[in-house]
């Protein structure tokens, strides 16, 4: 199990290097798997990856049709919100992608469902039932006060062991009412890829890779791959590590 960070010079740099490694692993991984299982993420990186993964000359290679996609968080808004991850990641450019609907796994919303919880139960059928919850790789962006997907610092849905999706309350960035792949789910993956930048990510970054990191304060240090960690960070964001 490695972990390694890539400090990049820009957001930019960052999408396209992320978006290059994910292609180059999904088509490792479809050589020897009949399917690949992906787990997206929302925020301005996790969206910016789709735009980057289309100019990149190697996603034509990528057998689309056999990549199941899920979501590692979801607001619970109506499906086509604007402010959904899904939404914005389709408008990204992961609508281009010739996927299989049938293998896009949306967390369905407030129009479909009468409550997050039943959402939660709901999306986590469609994990087991396509995969069993083990994911090749899985993306997370990280937020200033190092949440991953919709895991927030001391909050109880970190607290969460004896399933694979939660219901978020009281989150304590709006959208308050999300759903969410408890850290049980996120740690089923070969890969993880932590995409991050900006200044304000600095001191989030150089907790979460610390060795006394306590993921209760910091959820970005509880996820890691089975195989590999990979960050992708931008100089900024990694402004506050301190070279060895
Ligand atoms: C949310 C956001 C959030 C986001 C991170 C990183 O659920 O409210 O999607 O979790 O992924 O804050 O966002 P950036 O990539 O924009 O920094």
């Amino acid at each position: 199990m490695t972990t390694s960070v890539l400090v990049l010079r820009s957001p930019q740099e960052v999408a396209d290097t992320a978006a290059g490694a994910l292609v180059d692993l999904l088509g490792e991984v479809l050589a020897v798997q009949d399917r690949a299982r992906l787990a997206l993420t929302g925020g301005s990186l996790g969206s910016r990856i789709w735009a980057s993964v289309l100019a990149h000359p190697g996603h034509a290679e990528v057998d689309w049709s056999r990549v199941a996609l899920w979501w590692g968080d979801e607001r619970w808004l109506p499906a086509g919100d604007p402010d959904r991850n899904d939404t914005q990641n389709d408008a990204a450019g992961l609508s281009r992608l010739p996927l299989d609907p049938a293998t896009v796994h949306r967390v369905a919303g407030p129009e479909a469902v009468s409550s997050a919880q039943e959402a939660a139960t709901a999306y986590a059928q469609t994990i087991r039932a396509d995969g069993g919850g083990e994911w090749d790789v899985v993306l997370l962006g990280m937020g200033p006060d190092a949440h991953i997907a919709s895991l927030f610092p001391h909050h109880e849905a970190q607290r969460v062991t004896d399933a694979i999706t939660v219901a978020v309350h009281d989150s304590p960035k709006p959208p308050p009412t999300r759903v969410s792949l408890t850290f049980e789910a996120l740690r089923r993956s070969r890969s993880v890829f932590l995409l991050v930048a900006g200044a304000d990510k600095a001191s989030a970054v150089a907790s979460a890779l610390a060795d006394d990191a306590d993921p209760w304060d910091t959820p970005a240090a509880g996820v890691r791959g089975r195989i590999e960690t990979v960050w992708f960070v931008d100089e900024a964001a990694a402004s506050h590590l301190v070279h060895e």
